[in-house]
């Protein structure tokens, strides 16, 4: 009988496409999708250990996973993903195995050593099973060598390795041929991109050179790296979206170099100045920490004050938790928990209103929109500025670009009528 698999993704938008990949590989091996966790023979949980409730998710599976194995005795369980040192020796005794993600190509080896993609170097080069045909992620890097001082990316994923930009441009040209109607160029830093002399500005406009009809997205962005030549270029290439995620971490200078973030907020915030000067309309979020170990109310007030005067689009708040082999971890962990939770708050409820505004003038235009998902007769979706958009309409219109009139804004995304 044919075997099946299960994959649990936990993570970042990397992870998921990572997934991907490993979903390919299993099928090579003649294994089949099973359309349930209890029907499968094994069982891949690619893991993120970004904060400490990321690692507690795995181990509420580990649970599940006893109660499968009295079911079903053959079950095998395969740990992967992004794991600290010290969570791996634990989870050797849960799991059947733990591969590392960057030895896909190796993982079953000796059962598929006549397939050629496998003989890559680079188990980025596996062609992914990718999860719709409309939206496609494709990496361009994998790994950071930024070390903030709180983060464990470095450590889990490993130095920065870019990918030769033929490869990734030979991905683009494939799913644009099969249907694709949106790229996500993925990398922990894609703005710290280069290969040979191609970077990350080169790359989006050789991506934008394909012909088609698609939308290039991209993420994640470090404020450091994010050159005038590239907001030149995305203000030029019409088919990379006004979505950006640039990521501040904290508001606060001191904060900052405690983080080893290699920014001040004056040079963030001009950096946004030019942004928006060049790609007029541009959608902005970012990522926030809150509680980093020594930040004081005053010092959270800065971060408030840059909020309230960026007016993000969307913003990605974490509460600090402290993490295995980072610099941090020598720092006391000293907010508590309760202000953490105070902190987080009020950045939403910033968020909510400086979202709200930017939303409402969408009210009254016509824009583009991918729609992804049906229910009940709405189809959801997501525009060209990467806002939500909820609209009455079938389900054929899935995967396929639509006008839309925009006709109520809400915080967390727009409500549209078709044309
Ligand atoms: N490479 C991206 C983000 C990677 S991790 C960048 O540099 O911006 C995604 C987000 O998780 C980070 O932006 C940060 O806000 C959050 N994060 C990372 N480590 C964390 C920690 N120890 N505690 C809380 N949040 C953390
Ligand atoms: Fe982590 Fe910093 Fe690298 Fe982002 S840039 S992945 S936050 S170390
Ligand atoms: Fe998590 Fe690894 Fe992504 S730690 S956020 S899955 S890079």
């Amino acid at each position: 009988m044919t075997k099946k698999y299960f994959i649990i993704t936990f993570g970042c938008q990397m992870n998921k496409s990572d997934s991907e990949r490993i979903a390919s590989l299993l099928e090579l091996m003649g294994y089949k999708p099973a359309q349930k966790i209890n029907r499968a023979d094994l069982i891949v949980v690619n893991m993120c250990s970004i904060r400490q409730s990321a690692v507690d998710r795995v181990y509420g599976k580990i649970f599940d996973f006893a109660k499968l194995k009295t079911q079903n005795s053959k079950l095998k369980t395969v740990l992967t993903g992004c794991i600290l040192k010290k969570d791996r020796q634990k989870f050797a005794q849960k799991f059947n195995l733990i591969l590392n993600i960057k030895d896909l190509t190796k993982w079953p080896l000796p059962l598929i050593m006549s397939d050629r993609t496998l003989l890559e170097e680079n188990y980025l080069n596996i062609k992914p099973k990718y999860q719709t045909q409309f939206s496609a992620s494709i990496p361009i890097s994998n790994g950071c060598n930024n070390f903030c001082s709180y983060c464990v990316v470095p450590f889990t994923r490993g130095p920065l390795v870019c990918r030769d930009h033929r490869k990734i441009l030979k991905e683009v040209r494939k799913v644009i041929k099969n249907g694709t109607k949106e790229i996500w160029l993925l990398g922990q830093n894609v703005d710290d991109y280069q290969s040979r002399e191609i970077n990350f500005a080169k790359l989006l406009k050789m991506v934008n050179d394909i012909p088609g009809d698609f939308w290039i997205r991209f993420t994640s962005s470090h404020p450091n790296y994010f050159s005038d030549e590239l907001i030149k270029t995305i203000g030029e290439c019409e088919k990379v979206t006004p979505y950006l995620n640039l990521p501040v971490q904290s508001g606060d200078n001191k904060i900052l170099k405690k983080m080893n973030r290699p920014y001040t907020v004056a040079r963030y915030k001009k950096l946004v100045k030019r942004i928006r000067k060049e790609i007029p309309g541009i959608a902005l979020s970012t990522d926030i920490i809150v509680g980093f170990p020594g930040e004081t109310k005053k010092q959270f007030e800065n971060t408030k004050k840059l909020f309230k005067e960026i007016k993000y689009d969307m913003a990605y708040i974490a509460q600090y938790s402290p993490r295995q082999g980072t610099a941090a971890l020598k720092l006391e962990d000293n907010v508590s928990q309760k202000e953490k939770n105070r902190r987080e708050k009020v950045l939403t409820k910033i968020l909510e209103k400086t979202a709200l505004e930017n939303n409402k003038k969408y009210i009254g235009k016509i824009i583009n929109i991918l729609p992804t998902k049906h229910k009940n007769g709405f189809l959801t979706g997501k525009s060209f500025h990467y806002k939500t958009v909820k609209l009455k309409g079938k389900k054929d219109l899935i995967g396929k670009f639509i006008k839309v009139k925009i006709i109520d804004a809400l915080p967390w995304g727009l409500k549209g009528k078709l044309l």
